[in-house]
């Protein structure tokens, strides 16, 4: 079985569709715009899109990050740790385990969209060597009807 350690005393593992619920839910705590248990578990049942758990011993899951792969590129379609859990390394550690995983396999670049009023993620991924490679205007709907730029940003994996 795959597994990765992570601080705190969690480790990483593969999502699996038991694990819909946990992600939704933690998706919901990160993002404006959440997506529903079902989209999960449509996404946890398919081999294109892997998901990663950061979870204690008792498999409670903290965070969680999620990609689809096509061909030789992967994208990292949603990261996001528990609010209360943020600031220890647990998203770096996510971030690692899926570049890891991807080691051993045809994947050559990672591609991801980040909100630019998102300090956090995009420090993260710059320090992870990600760098960026467009933007899109007005891409993310905001509470306040003003919506946000995206970033583009990629990093070569291997
Ligand atoms: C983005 C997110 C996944 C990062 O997870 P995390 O576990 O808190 O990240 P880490 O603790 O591994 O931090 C990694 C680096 O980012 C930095 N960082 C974390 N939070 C930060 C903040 N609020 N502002 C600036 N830098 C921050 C850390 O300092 C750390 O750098 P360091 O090693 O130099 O100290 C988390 O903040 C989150 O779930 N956010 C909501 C969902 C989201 O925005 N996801 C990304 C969308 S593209």
């Amino acid at each position: 079985m795959k597994l990765w350690m992570a601080p705190q005393g969690l480790h990483i593992e593969p999502g699996e569709p038991r694990d819909a619920e946990a992600l939704a839910r933690l998706h919901a705590l990160g993002f404006y715009r959440g997506w529903p248990k079902s989209d999960f578990f449509s996404y946890l049942t398919e081999t294109a899109t892997p998901a990663y758990i950061a979870c204690d011993a008792k498999r409670r899951v903290i965070g969680f990050a999620m990609l689809r792969v096509a061909d030789d590129e992967a994208e990292l379609l949603t990261i996001a740790v528990d609010p209360k859990w943020r600031g220890k390394g647990i998203g770096k550690a996510l971030l690692r385990a899926t570049f890891q995983d991807l080691l051993m396999s045809p994947v050559q670049k990672m591609f991801l969209e980040v909100a630019a009023d998102n300090p956090a993620a995009i420090h993260l991924y710059r320090q992870e060597g990600f760098a960026e490679i467009g933007r899109r205007q007005g891409y993310y709907a905001r509470a306040d009807g003003k919506p946000a730029t995206a970033l583009v940003m990629a990093r070569n994996l291997g």
